[in-house]
């Protein structure tokens, strides 16, 4: 359920006509609502009910300070991968004791910013990693919580780039390798293990994977406590996909009680890193057609929105739904909806019937609000998006249209350049 809808032929955003938005903003315009922020966040919540849980918005889905810091004043926590991430987390306000930590490839000076604000624990993707991990925190003289991501090698049957618990995958330690390392971590000075970890993929469309993924991951906790290794925390990724045209992924609570059955009575506290399901269905993409073009073949709307905007489409071939923003009759035709990027991957749609748009023209590009903005770009020197959050009838840029100055940010020209003849 999102607040996207037709009123009078107008596309709205909850109480605020698209149009209106594009009027002050223009485009290309991520747009987000903040009731459906907040509704997706309460059913995924409340859906675990009275299982001890802890939600940590995945912050790569919409890293946008306002976005994370909605899911925070709704008691969310977050699951971050980068010093930026956390950077962000902090200044909207996330508790540190609410930030979890994944990523294989964490630097000295992330995890030190880690442990200096002291976040609830991090997802240890490698032996290595976690030696490190021991060294900085033996520096600083703390100690580093710490959970074990292990790969428990189960098919997500999604898309094989974000597919991650497989044992191919780059992700987590093979399950059978992880007992050993669990060990390890027991015997250092300067970590604690406090949990274990697993996250599967991304987009998953049936609970299954999930259930097999959290059996496994249970018995690695039956077979730790046997060896006198306690976790408190089982932290099981997000991964839980939405209705781009026609998934029908698992609801909220369908998926909660089919995990929440395995950990019952097992006294631990289950964390959860969903992004897309929360914010996936809470943004579009507005977009001015700019020219419709006919070769003998095909028809092309060239719109205002391209793949550094939009990534999704030319990455994965991933289906965004297009409509108008203000609604036509009748006729439609097939086109491929394309970006002013200099590169035939750049497009939005391919062979899509559509309504016959012309010059001028809006169309919104639907359920862009997860690893959308945040998988935007540069490229072509385009200045990114601007991102507006509408709350009810009135709405906020939440980050301004990049200019073309910022686009020449921290760029030089080099010295011996300035002088001809000294190449
Ligand atoms: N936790 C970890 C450790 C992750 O790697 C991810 C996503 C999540 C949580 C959140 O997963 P979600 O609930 O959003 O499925 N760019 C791709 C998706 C990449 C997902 C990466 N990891 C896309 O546009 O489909």
């Amino acid at each position: 359920m999102h607040y996207f809808e037709y009123r009078k032929r107008k596309l709205y955003c909850e109480d605020v006509p698209v149009e209106e938005i594009i009027r002050e903003v223009g485009t290309p315009v991520y747009i987000y609502s903040a009731r459906t922020l907040a509704r997706h966040f309460r059913v995924f919540d409340a859906s675990f009910g009275d299982i001890s849980h802890l939600v940590c918005y995945s912050v790569k889905a919409n890293s946008n300070i306002s976005i994370i810091k909605l899911f925070a004043n709704l008691g969310s926590g977050v699951d971050i991968v980068s010093g930026g991430e956390l950077y962000r987390a902090l200044k909207a306000g996330v508790s540190p004791r609410k930030i979890v930590y994944s990523g294989v490839g964490k630097k000295d000076w992330e995890i030190t910013l880690a442990l200096e604000k002291g976040i609830l624990m991090f997802n240890v993707e490698s032996a290595e990693e976690l030696e490190n991990i021991n060294k900085i925190a033996g520096r600083m003289k703390v100690k580093a919580p710490v959970s074990i991501r292990v790969n428990p090698d189960v098919d997500p049957k999604t898309h094989p780039y974000i597919s991650t618990g497989m044992r191919e995958n780059k992700f987590g330690i093979d399950i059978r390798e992880s007992l050993a390392l669990y060990k390890k971590a027991v015997s250092m000075r300067n970590v604690e293990v406090v949990g274990i970890d697993c996250h599967i993929g991304s987009q998953l469309t049936d609970v299954k994977p999930f259930v097999d993924a959290v059996k496994i991951v249970v018995d690695f906790v039956k077979t730790l406590r046997e060896r006198g290794i306690t976790v408190r925390y089982v932290d099981i990724g997000g991964g839980l996909g939405i209705t781009y045209r026609d998934e029908t992924p698992p609801h909220p609570e369908e998926y909660a009680s089919a995990i929440g059955s395995l950990i019952k009575e097992m006294d631990l506290t289950l964390v959860l890193e969903p992004g897309r399901v929360l914010t996936g269905n809470a943004g579009i993409l507005v977009t001015e057609v700019l020219y419709t073009k006919r070769t003998g073949e095909k028809t092309f709307y060239i719109v205002d929105a391209a793949m550094n905007d939009l990534a999704r489409p030319s990455l994965y071939g991933s289906y965004h739904e297009i409509v108008p923003v203000r609604k036509k009759d009748g006729k439609t035709t097939v086109a491929d909806v394309v970006g002013p990027i200099c590169e035939s991957g750049d497009f939005l749609a391919k062979s899509r019937e559509l309504p016959l748009v012309k010059r001028g023209d809006f169309l919104a590009v639907m359920s862009a609000g997860a690893y959308g903005f945040s998988m935007s770009s540069n490229y072509n020197s385009r200045p990114r998006a601007a991102e507006v959050l509408v709350n009810g009838d009135s709405y906020e840029v939440i980050r301004e249209r990049e200019s073309l100055r910022d686009l020449l940010r921290g760029e030089k020209i080099a010295s011996f350049l300035k002088k001809r003849g000294e190449l």
